[in-house]
């Protein structure tokens, strides 16, 4: 298989192949695929061809600054790691690998409540800032219970997301086997054995990892860390209310970000329940089909959020033009998830730093092409939208 530092990985989509000749079909899948049509999986990433640059020419730009300011912690660059679920299935050092990379990158990452790694080796791992992403799957106890540990461990900000009231319809997993694996009949998951006998690397690693990773964030009073198996049935039970948030502010004293935000309406009254932090996302095309790309309906949140808390963006982002885009019509900063994913299943740390490489130079690049001197001076001169995408 192709290394990662080699030249033939020159943009995400190589990172994409390699994790997709690494991965059993079922979990690449996972990885890679969205609800339902995939309308909106497909339309997140269109929706970045639709704005075009308008660059300033002649302009002689000496030393790009790339830094960006988010929740007050300063990032080498204006992109931090999305919460990615089952990270440990992708690659054995899973979220461990992933928040390292993040931190030595001098950006941040996002730890998932689906995760195979204890929060507080993964915190350890990062020089960077470690926020928390909260479902409330396990009832509340098991929420407390994290929530206590992530304070403790020195997690800066947690995400609450808030677009899942039930997992969207991801039909490549029920085709390819993904239920299958997660399940514990070995019978169910015969039929998928020559996927995995055929990917014998992923195999072998799998297999001396343990196997099947525990959730081990998600610890049930008297019963211990959850079985990832139980997830979807858990994430049905674990919607999210404004009310919720309420009683989550009594257990969380730091900032609060709201992650799966579309529309202006929701993102005033995330303002008005005290978040810090909005995240305009719709999951990355994973749970409800056939909303607007998320850089669409951007512009609308920005306006209605007026400056008064930061706005974060993610969703179709494979290339630093498409980070810079999006800081263009005012996020403060986006999240990536796939795109580093790709590289976590092709190769662990190693995969993940690649990735942050790829993103950072095309951003500095990008910039030196816009002839703007830094991220902080990009705005909406720069880019061109289509007459359709007027804010509302
Ligand atoms: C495999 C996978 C697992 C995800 N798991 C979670 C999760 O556990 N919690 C969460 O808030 N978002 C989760 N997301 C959504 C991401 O945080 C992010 O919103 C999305 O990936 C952004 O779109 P992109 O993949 O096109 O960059 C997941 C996304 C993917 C691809």
């Amino acid at each position: 298989m192709t290394a990662v530092n080699s030249s033939q990985v020159v943009n995400i989509e190589d990172l994409r192949r390699l994790a997709q000749q690494r991965l059993p079909r079922c979990v690449f899948d996972y990885l890679d695929g969205g609800a339902e049509a995939e309308l909106t999986l497909a339309e997140n990433c269109r929706a970045f061809r639709e704005v075009t640059f308008r660059p300033r020419s002649a302009v002689a730009v000496g030393d790009c600054d790339l830094k960006a300011r988010v929740l007050g912690h300063e990032l080498s660059f204006p992109a931090m790691l999305a919460p990615v679920g089952y990270s440990r299935l992708m690659h054995p050092g899973g979220e461990v690998s992933a928040a390292q990379a993040a931190g030595e990158a001098g950006t941040g990452y996002i730890l998932s409540t689906i995760s195979g790694h204890k929060l507080e080796n993964v915190k350890a791992a990062s020089r960077g800032p470690v926020w928390y992403q909260l479902y409330l799957m396990g009832g509340r106890e098991a929420a407390e219970g994290a929530l206590d540990r992530a304070r403790r461990a020195g997690f800066s900000a947690l995400v609450i997301t808030v677009d899942t009231p039930v997992a969207g319809l991801r039909e490549r997993d029920s085709r390819n086997g993904m239920k299958e694996l997660l399940g514990s009949s070995l019978l169910a998951k015969f039929p998928y054995f020559p996927d995995f006998l055929a990917h014998p690397g992923w195999l072998a690693s799998f297999l001396l990892d343990g196997g099947m990773p525990k959730l081990e964030n998600v610890v049930i009073p008297g019963k211990g860390p959850m079985e990832l198996v139980d997830v979807s049935a858990a994430l049905a039970q674990a919607a999210v209310t404004w009310e919720d948030l309420r009683w989550i502010r009594q257990l969380w004293s730091g900032p609060i970000v709201i992650k799966g935000l579309l529309i202006g309406d929701d993102a005033r009254r995330a303002v008005d329940e005290g978040a810090a932090a909005v995240v305009v996302s719709n999951h990355g095309g994973r749970q409800l089909d056939s909303v607007s790309a998320t850089l669409r309906a951007l512009p609308e949140v920005v306006a209605a959020v007026g400056g008064r808390i930061e706005v974060l963006m993610d969703g179709g982002i494979r290339r630093g033009s498409d980070v810079v885009k999006a800081i263009c019509l005012g996020a403060r900063a986006v999240l990536i998830g796939r795109a580093y994913a790709y590289g976590l299943a092709a190769a662990g740390h190693a995969g993940v730093t690649r990735a942050l490489q790829i993103f950072k130079s095309d951003v500095e690049r990008t910039l030196r092409l816009l002839g703007c001197p830094s991220v902080k001076s990009l705005d909406s001169s720069y880019v061109e939208t289509p007459r359709t995408w007027d804010a509302r």
